[in-house]
């Protein structure tokens, strides 16, 4: 098969690599020719684990290529995957769409014979129906099917969750559309997993369910995490306890600083923007998204109470560690980071922050200029009043906690993902603050 991908971000090349892995024959089209030109010296313009490898071997065997022609890339394809950034709208939090219509339209003017074209962007329900609309409009007289196929990778883990995913869902009622769907994933297909076929707007309108049931997950957890520091209890547990109950499932459990990155924040925020032009509101995102912003502001808070501050007073002129930038693990992305709101509000009170990340300090520093960064963990604890695990990346798994105490100036370590047991922690001096126990 010959596929074209249009757009060669995290989505786009992730899904192309994968599905040149798969054998077939695939071109990656982007807009950013210095872009197109790293990726072909062997150069990610984004960190996934595993992604290097699984470009430069595609790329060798001859069936991934790289380009800024639309058009050639187009002319002949059996399937186009329109993968370009859906952001959310300046102003009103709706999914932009317009670099999605841009790219039909050029399509439209590519396309050379019967072809299907896939939305894999998250895209709000009826886009479909517009794209359809964009190649009836350019009359090209082509057999053009218009089918949504939404992706569900984890940022980090993005490699295994194409090439072993719980589901594939693909929104088309044509039945020419479905065969070349099913020629696409036929090595998912063959490897047990399901393959859901729906209508187009149900596909579309289940990425975002999706995403607001596991951000709801979340915040769910979350707040029970509060109510179990209000009361005693130990959310960890909680979490164990109600996950094993095969109706609920132990995944997304895990009480933290609130979710951030690409996805949750962006897809829940359209999502409420489609309940509103439907004028059907989804009471329940509406509180997950407010609870979540808040929870991210309260980070910061919790932390100068451990400094022993009130409010943002008393607090002025310490120093506070950070371990973790990133919004999770694996990954360079700092979109809507829990660090962000936290750093602010530490700057706010007048509190210097020096940070350590194992990717993300480079896109970090565009976006906090003020805070000093740190070479490694124990660069970053030297001096410090006290040390806050923000995302939990192995390297701080294993921490020397009595050489962490011995370099600050004050044992203090406020952990907001739970990855110490508190024994551990106070045998070595400090007195710790967790989430939820
Ligand atoms: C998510 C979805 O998982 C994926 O299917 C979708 O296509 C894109 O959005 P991603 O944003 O990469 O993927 O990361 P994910 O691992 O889902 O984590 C999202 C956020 O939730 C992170 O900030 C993470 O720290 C937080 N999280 C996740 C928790 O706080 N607790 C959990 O139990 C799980």
């Amino acid at each position: 098969m010959r596929i074209t991908m249009i757009g060669s971000g995290y989505v786009g090349l992730v899904s192309g690599a994968c599905f040149s892995d798969f054998g077939h024959d695939v071109i990656c089209v982007d807009k950013d020719a210095s872009k197109i030109a790293a990726l072909e010296a062997g150069k990610m313009p984004i960190f996934e684990p595993g992604l290097d490898k699984l470009v430069e071997t595609n790329v060798a065997a001859g069936r991934l290529t790289f380009t800024t022609d639309l058009k050639s890339a187009v002319a002949g394809a059996d399937a186009v995957f329109i993968a370009v950034g859906t952001p959310s709208r300046r102003g009103d939090g709706h999914a932009d769409l317009s670099y999605v219509f841009a790219a039909s339209k050029e399509i439209a003017e590519a396309v050379t014979g019967p072809i299907v074209i896939v939305t894999k962007s998250t895209v709000p329900v009826g886009t479909g129906d517009k794209v359809e609309e964009i190649m009836a409009e350019a009359n090209t007289g082509h057999e053009i099917a218009v089918v949504s196929n939404p992706e569900f990778l984890r940022e980090g883990a993005a490699i295994g969750d194409f090439k072993r995913p719980d589901r594939i869902v693909i929104g088309t009622e044509d039945e020419r559309a479905m065969q070349v769907m099913r020629d696409v994933y036929r090595p998912l297909h063959l490897n047990h997993s399901p393959i859901l076929f729906t209508g187009r707007r149900t596909s579309e309108l289940i990425k975002y369910a999706a995403n607001a049931f596991l951000a709801t997950k979340i915040t769910f957890i979350n707040e029970i995490a509060d109510l179990c520091e209000a009361v005693g209890a130990n959310v960890q547990d909680v979490s164990r306890g109600i996950g094993l109950d095969n109706r609920i499932g132990s995944k997304f459990l895990h009480a933290g600083p609130g979710y951030g990155g690409s996805c949750f924040p962006k897809d829940t925020l359209a999502l409420l923007k489609t309940s509103e032009d439907y004028d059907t509101p989804v009471h329940i995102v509406e509180a997950v998204v407010r609870v979540n912003d808040n929870r991210k502001r309260a980070m910061g808070r919790k932390v100068i109470k451990a400094l022993g501050g009130i409010g943002s007073d008393g607090v002025k002129g310490k120093t506070v560690a950070m371990l973790g930038l990133t919004f999770k693990p694996n990954t360079d992305d700092m979109r809507d980071a829990p660090s962000l709101s936290i750093v602010q509000s530490l700057i706010d009170a007048g509190v210097k922050v020096q940070a350590h990340d194992p990717e993300g300090m480079e896109p970090a520093k565009a976006m906090m200029p003020d805070i000093t960064y740190c070479g490694d963990a124990y660069e970053a604890v030297a001096g410090a009043d006290a040390v806050v695990i923000v995302t939990e990346w192995d390297v701080y798994r294993a921490l020397d906690l009595k050489r962490v105490a011995a370099a600050m100036n004050a044992p203090v370590m406020v952990d907001l993902r739970n990855i110490y047991p508190p024994s551990d922690v106070e045998r070595a001096g400090f007195a710790y603050s967790s989430i939820g126990r």
